[in-house]
């Protein structure tokens, strides 16, 4: 009887019986009369056990000489083993090599550490190793979830073009290009306008696909392409936006945390930190029961949690700022922010003052997620550092209803978004105040001639949230390939 064809992540069910798995040879150790492969094949990595004396000599041989990354097919046995990674590992009874490494020119790729621009250099190789390829399932399952939340939320899903005639976010960081004859065209930046429009026409939308910003700088948060997903809702306001960011994020930590342990664990991820985003506040001071939201998404190792009060950590949380319901987010306006860092430079626990006005700088946001750990909702920005579209503040027309949602561990903003200005003159003001070429958006005020109706969106950054549920220090490893200031290869 031939061995069925299975998959590493599946190999569980197999158990004392002979599979054929397909794949490449991750990595090889030798001892004596005995090989220890491990195989990959995508879905996973298992060690094979190869006694000399267990196996025909022509299996033991061709292994024996085989190059790192050589494709093949290997048949053994599966074997519970509580000490392997995966749980299992596999008495190799044959294999078959379907493509093989030249030895002359082995897989530039080692198991040691080699420098991050080796490793981009040859992006497309680095792929393969196991903490790459964790990563990257991580990243599928964040923009399924992100995409189910909003699916199974009533948005419809509404692509916006991606050559565009006007700027949306600042004109500095365009990616500029001949539009046949005599136009220019851009690369779009978000996708925002043009979902006004759809928003306008369907009442809750999103899109999600790649946006550009020919980010002259060196970061480790920036990247020149990028995924955004961006919902829009016609008659939301400032408070309902933070709601939607708030139950939008907690769904995908939920998703990740459930789909993904394993994988977390191979790229070193301390779970317990994400864990926290979805446990309930130890000095909430008001409501314990969550929301019927909520209770939807509780994950088990949060209902485990939340029965041990011991178990809940204690936060660092002062109790003046904001967060008062059991599981929420904290929400804190620009001046409470601004306050908190005066605060602490004034007890030298930061280096440099904020200057009240000011964005706040990378520092800055660090401290403040520092102080949380959930990921936090900034509101109320200074209108004069902010996009020309936001509506300002009733109360203090010098702040707009905006918000940037800081990641916590110093992984900086996953989120921007506001409310928009609904006001046709107000938004004409703005376009001429910010040196915008009206002509360009006559459409987009045509929006506030016909029907305008209060509304409100956000952009989320697929990759600054992968680099925070996977605890990476740069956006580089989170796209398959990333695209930046100096690297357009492979
Ligand atoms: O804050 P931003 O610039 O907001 C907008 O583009 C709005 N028009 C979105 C909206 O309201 N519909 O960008 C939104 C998010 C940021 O919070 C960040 O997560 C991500 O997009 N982002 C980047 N990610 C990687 N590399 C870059 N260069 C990024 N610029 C923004
Ligand atoms: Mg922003």
């Amino acid at each position: 009887a031939t061995a069925p064809i299975v998959t590493i992540a599946t190999i569980g069910q197999h158990e004392g019986q002979s599979v054929t798995l397909r794949g490449w040879l991750y990595n090889l150790r030798a001892s004596g009369k005995l090989l220890f492969p491990i195989f990959r094949d995508g879905t996973g990595t298992i060690q094979g056990i190869v006694p000399k004396a267990a196996v025909p000599e022509h299996v033991f041989e061709t292994l024996k000489n085989l190059q790192l990354e050589s494709s093949l097919t290997v048949t053994g046995k599966v074997r519970a083993d509580s000490r392997a990674p995966s749980g299992y590992e596999l008495d190799v009874e044959d294999i078959h090599v379907i493509s093989a490494v030249d030895p002359a020119n082995p897989f530039p790729i080692q198991l040691k550490e080699a420098g991050v621009d080796f490793l981009m250099e040859h992006r497309h190789l680095w792929l393969r190793t196991p903490r790459q390829s964790a990563i990257l399932r991580v990243r599928a399952t964040i923009m399924r979830a992100a995409a189910e939340y909003f699916d199974t939320n009533s948005f419809i899903r509404t692509d916006p073009p991606i050559l565009t005639p006007n700027a949306c976010e600042g004109t500095s960081e365009l990616f500029e290009m001949d539009y046949f004859d005599d136009d220019k065209a851009y690369l779009t930046q978000s996708g925002q306008l043009y979902i006004e429009a759809t928003a306008l026409a369907l009442g809750k939308v999103y899109s999600f696909g790649p946006t550009f910003r020919a980010e002259k700088s060196k970061t480790r948060r920036h990247l020149t392409e990028f995924w955004m997903i961006e919902p829009e809702v016609a008659f939301l306001e400032l408070d309902g936006l933070l709601e939607l960011a708030e139950n939008f994020i907690t769904h995908i930590v939920t998703r990740v945390l459930e789909h993904h342990r394993a994988d977390l664990k191979v790229i070193g991820r301390d779970v317990t930190k994400l864990e926290a985003i979805l446990a309930p506040d130890s000095d909430a001071t008001t409501s314990t029961a969550p929301t019927e939201n909520k209770a939807v998404i509780l994950s088990e190792a949060q209902s485990a949690q939340s029965k041990d009060p011991e178990a809940a950590s204690p936060t660092h949380t002062t109790p003046t700022f904001s967060a008062t319901k059991s599981n929420r987010f904290p929400r804190l306006s620009y001046d409470e922010a601004h306050a908190m860092l005066d605060e602490a430079y004034k007890a030298g626990k930061i280096e440099n003052p904020h200057k009240y006005g000011d964005d706040f700088g990378s520092p800055d946001e660090t401290y403040i997620s520092s102080q949380f750990d959930k990921p936090v909702m900034i509101h109320r920005y200074p209108a004069a550092f902010k996009a020309f579209y936001m509506q300002p503040d009733p109360l203090d027309p010098t702040k707009a209803l905006c918000v940037d949602v800081l990641a916590p561990e110093g992984y900086g903003e996953i989120i921007g978004g506001s409310q928009r200005i609904d006001s046709y003159d107000l938004l004409k003001r703005r376009i001429e105040d910010h040196n915008l070429p009206l002509a360009a958006f006559q459409w987009y005020l045509d929006l506030r001639r016909y029907g305008s109706v209060p509304h409100a969106g956000f952009g989320m950054g697929i990759e600054r949230v992968v680099a925070w549920l996977c605890g990476l220090d740069h956006v580089r490893e989170t796209i398959p390939f990333a695209r930046t200031l100096n690297r357009i290869y492979p």
